[in-house]
């Protein structure tokens, strides 16, 4: 099969701005884009493809592909590689888990982890706001929830960032190996959860053994995979969240010090950072059939990337889309955790973690910039993830 030229190069060096100025270009000219790059994909930059796509779930699917560039050489991990109605009963193990008012028994663990890696930074007077406070804190906030023995809290607090690393490099190799490490942590975990369960309301290990799925335990395969999926699935994006934020606050002054003199608005600032700069760039899914998207055919099967940081930009749906703007009217259409079946399982617990980094970053300090480069993630995130700065304190 023959495709038209590439519309854009997803490969390209980016800066911070670069890739919003391409994305604002797919939506302009050419919202039903195709990049070789990765072995061929589509991507939809718009807002209404987007949110259509995930919307119609029996058209589009995840379990052939659910990111770009493909990742997942390692084996099938629920919830996110699994369709409805299959997908259902996994979701249904993590739900009660993750609520907002879960997610709220969790803030002085996540404030006293956000303190720990933060404090030496602010002593030191620079340091890099990804790699040595922002890579850390969900780490440790994951081991908190999963309640990790201290042995494998520690071991995630060295396998998490590896993998971190890992895909960073794009390397197959590098990413095989160090998701191996993390199915061998999920292994030891279930192990020591079928000897001594928890309380399936409590623990999440011990919910995914408790549960039925069609009135059958789950199988050992699943189970790992669920565990391992759940092991990283939340770290990479509240990092590079961070940086991005330390990057707008840091151009723009003024606002850093509003939201330093008035924290109220520390929970709505987060909530339009996380529209500004999406973190994850987006997810995939292939169709079923071919399919009919903004007057071109995509053909069954093809990985669609959806930029969900490109729909999160779209004129037609954000006025000054590229502006921060506080308390946006209809701040809840952004999709910077996605929609549908597969919406975030951890929003709450993600909004809280960059809710209190956000808190605790502004009110321990005088003043922070940017001072020096920074490096910037590549598909399927989007923003740096590193991003030395300089403090003021006192
Ligand atoms: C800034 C932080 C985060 C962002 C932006 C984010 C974003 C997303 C997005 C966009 C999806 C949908 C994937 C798709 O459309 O295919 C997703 C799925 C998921 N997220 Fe998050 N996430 C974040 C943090 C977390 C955290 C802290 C957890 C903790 C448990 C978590 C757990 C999950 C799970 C389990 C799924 C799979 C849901 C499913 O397939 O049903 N995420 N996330």
């Amino acid at each position: 099969m023959t495709h038209p030229p590439p519309d854009f190069d997803p490969l390209q060096p980016e800066t911070f701005d670069s890739a919003h100025a391409d994305y604002a270009r797919l939506r302009a000219q050419c919202p039903v884009a195709r990049a070789q790059a990765y072995g061929g994909f589509w991507a939809l930059a718009r807002h209404a493809d987007v949110t259509r796509v995930l919307t119609e779930v029996d058209t589009f699917i995840t379990s052939q592909q659910n990111v770009v560039p493909k990742v997942a050489f390692t084996g099938r991990r629920p919830p996110l590689h699994l369709d409805p109605p299959e997908h259902t009963p996994y979701r249904a193990v993590l739900n009660p888990l993750l609520t907002p008012e879960r997610a709220a028994l969790l803030e002085p663990a996540v404030r006293e982890y956000t303190l720990h890696f933060l404090l030496p930074l602010l002593r030191a007077g620079r340091g890099d706001l990804c790699q040595d406070f922002a890579a850390h804190v969900p780490v440790r906030v994951f081991g908190h929830w999963m309640k990790l023995p201290p042995a494998l809290e520690a071991a995630l607090g060295e396998a998490a960032p590896a993998f971190v690393r890992a895909v960073q490099s794009a390397e197959a190799d590098a990413m095989k190996s160090a998701s191996l490490v993390l199915y061998d942590m999920a292994r030891e975990l279930i192990g020591l959860r079928r000897c001594e369960p928890l309380d399936p309301a409590e623990d999440p290990t011990s919910a995914m053994l408790a549960a039925r799925i069609d009135g059958e335990p789950m199988s050992d395969e699943m189970a790992v995979g669920m565990v391992r999926q759940v092991l990283v699935v939340g770290i990479v994006a509240p990092m590079v969240m961070m940086g991005s934020i330390a990057v707008h606050l840091s151009r723009h002054p003024a606002l850093q010090e509003r939201l330093r003199r008035e924290p109220q608005h520390s929970a709505a600032a987060v909530e339009e950072f996380l529209r500004l700069y999406t973190p994850y760039r987006g997810f995939a899914r292939t169709a079923r059939c071919p399919v009919q998207i903004g007057g071109r055919t995509i053909p069954a099967g093809e990985p669609i990337a959806l930029l969900y940081a490109s729909a999160n930009r779209d004129e037609a749906v954000f006025e000054h889309s590229d502006q921060f703007v506080l308390d946006r009217p209809n701040i809840k259409d952004h999709i910077a955790f996605g929609r549908g079946p597969h919406y975030c399982a951890g929003a709450a617990l993600a909004r809280l973690e960059l809710r209190v980094m956000l808190e605790e970053l502004l009110a321990r300090t005088r003043h922070f910039e940017v001072d020096g480069e920074l490096v910037m993630t590549p598909f399927p995130e989007i923003g740096p993830w590193q991003v030395p700065v300089r403090f003021t304190c006192g």
